[in-house]
């Protein structure tokens, strides 16, 4: 793949302050040359209802998966709650990753990333949002993993990014994913 790159950054959290919407800002601000980066907000995403879904998509949802069609890659940075996918991210994925054989999601390069105030900064909510994106046969990209621990000591109160070394992992993800992109990105578009 050749030419610009375009990243598609999505939070978890809906949160004004959230440290994941934090490090999707800081994303943005280290981007690479050559990447063009756009954000989603999942706001205005309702839940997911099959019912519904038979009527026609929801405008936002619509939006949505065009936003993630036209993307050659998708950065996510997500919040961990109970141990796992917080339920504003999971029903947003349920949404885009239909209908099952031909989503948005499918060959869709992605990288994850998370912050959260205690220990392990999210690794087992991303280690359970790289198990759904085995069914919506999406290609995460296998490392470098960015697990933000105790994020109340390196963001402030806005959710603006303090921590200079983080912001370099973030750029190190960043450029990750754009190779990987690149190495995969024919099936992306296949
Ligand atoms: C949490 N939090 C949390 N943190 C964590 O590291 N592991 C967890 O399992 C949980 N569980 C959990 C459940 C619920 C319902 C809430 C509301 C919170 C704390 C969480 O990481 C913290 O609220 C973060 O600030 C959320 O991310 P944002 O909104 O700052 O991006």
């Amino acid at each position: 793949m050749n030419g610009r790159i375009q990243v598609l950054g999505i939070a978890g959290s809906l949160r004004r302050a959230s440290y994941n919407r934090g490090l999707i800002r800081a994303a943005e601000q280290v981007v690479p040359e050559g990447v063009d980066f756009r954000t989603f907000d999942l706001l205005p995403i309702p839940l997911f209802n099959q019912d519904v879904e038979a009527e026609g998509d929801p405008a936002p949802v619509q939006e949505l998966k065009a936003r993630i069609g036209e993307a050659d890659a998708l950065l996510i940075a997500a919040p961990e709650y109970n141990y796992s996918i917080p339920g504003v991210l999971k029903n947003a994925i349920d949404w885009a990753s239909r209908p099952p054989n031909s989503s948005s999601l499918r060959h869709k390069p992605i990288g994850l990333m998370g912050a959260s105030p205690g220990g392990f900064g999210t690794a087992r909510s991303q280690l359970a949002l790289r198990q759904v994106f085995l069914f919506t046969k999406s290609l995460v990209l296998p490392e470098p993993e960015l697990y933000v621990a105790t994020a109340y000591q390196k963001f402030d109160q806005d959710g603006d990014l303090l921590d200079d070394e983080t912001r370099r992992r973030v750029r190190a993800l960043l450029e990750a994913l754009i190779d990987w992109t690149r190495r995969v990105g024919s099936a992306a578009r296949s």
